[in-house]
């Protein structure tokens, strides 16, 4: 017997392969401006091929977050990385890889379309000999050949947008900041650029884009966020924030007259999770979502409640996002 120890093996555990670093990653990213806190310890991550939708109303964080993501702005506090590096020190990296569309236009008054994307390519280091090829593909992408030749103060405001989003894509970077592409654009025009996004999606383009409007990225986007005031208040997948919806239905009922005893016995009913009051009608919540609605006829006609309807809605992911985002739940 001895009381040395038998060496231990050394572990032999397969190298993994380095994982990826995701595409754009920022950790507790806070911007303050004297007593203002534009931007509280925002958490974001996103995977290469993303397309994010950052949602929120004026004065929420979403400029403020894309600028700090572009190097325009430097971070209070928490970090910013984009491909695994750090925006902070690390400018040419950032140009290079991340294209970033302001919320205003940075027009040359006397240049035309072509020569306006000419000079950003040049700008980007694009060799002579490649420029016009760059830019006629560029303005194909964007279905601005028609306009060219034309000066750029001449565009109407929906080629305007175009014409910026051309310019962020002329140097084929795989991450694009999009700020309120669709801002202040008539129907037709959103839907354009819509299909343009959509475009660059299938190119396979990281893209984190801004809006007020849900409705407008909804329907393209694989995630989604809201923003509030400075912070991050929901955010998933659409198919988690879908799940959350079915998770919770919501049936209506309007009532003749006095809500209170309606009101009362619904709340008292264990079955029931949440009654609401919302213009004139009660919107209720079940504890167990698979339950059938049914039973609340019962109820309120057992307490003398005069129904006068009741119809289930299947919640629209607008609606999901209503509620989580007054803290109706959690
Ligand atoms: N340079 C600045 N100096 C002081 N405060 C600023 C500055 N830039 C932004 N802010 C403030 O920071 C907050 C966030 O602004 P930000 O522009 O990021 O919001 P936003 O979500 O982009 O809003 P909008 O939808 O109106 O574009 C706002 O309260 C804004 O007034
Ligand atoms: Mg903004």
């Amino acid at each position: 017997m001895t009381d040395v120890a038998e060496p231990i093996p050394a572990a032999s555990v397969p190298l993994a392969a380095p994982a990826k670093p995701p595409a754009i990653d920022t950790r507790n990213l806070t911007k303050r401006y004297g007593n203002l806190t534009a931007l509280n310890a925002l958490n974001l991550e996103l995977e290469s091929g993303d397309v994010f939708g950052f949602i929120g109303p004026n004065g929420a964080g979403k400029s403020t977050t894309m600028k700090i993501l572009a190097g325009l702005l430097e971070p209070s506090a928490g970090t910013a990385h984009v491909l695994g590096k750090n925006v902070m020190g690390n400018g040419d990296f950032v140009r290079r890889n991340v294209g970033y569309m302001p919320d205003f236009f940075n027009g040359y008054e006397d240049l035309t379309v072509s020569e306006y994307l000419e000079f950003f390519a040049s700008a980007y280091g694009i060799p002579r000999r490649q420029r016009k090829k760059v830019v006629q593909d560029v303005l194909e992408l964007t279905d601005l050949k028609f306009k060219q030749d034309a000066p750029t103060d001449s565009l109407s405001r929906g080629m305007t947008q175009r014409l910026s989003l051309a310019r962020v894509l002329v140097h084929d970077p795989p991450i694009l900041l999009l700020d309120e592409p669709a801002s202040g654009l008539d129907p037709r025009a959103r839907i354009e650029i819509r299909e343009l996004l959509k475009e660059l999606q299938r190119l396979g383009k990281t893209i984190l884009v801004s809006s007020h409007i849900l409705s407008e990225l909804g329907e393209f986007c694989n995630k989604l966020g809201i923003i509030e005031r400075g912070e991050l208040i929901v955010s998933g997948t659409v198919e988690e924030l879908m799940h959350r919806a079915r998770a919770h239905p919501v049936i209506s009922i309007q009532i003749d007259g006095d809500h209170e005893m309606a009101v009362r016995v619904l709340e008292k009913d264990a079955r029931v999770d949440r009654v609401e009051r919302n213009n004139g009608e009660l919107h209720i919540t079940l504890q167990d979502p698979t339950l059938h609605h049914h039973f609340l006829i019962e109820v309120l006609i057992g307490a003398n409640v005069r129904l006068h309807s009741i119809t289930p809605h299947q919640m629209k992911l607008e609606d999901v996002f209503l509620r989580l985002t007054k803290g109706i739940v959690q």
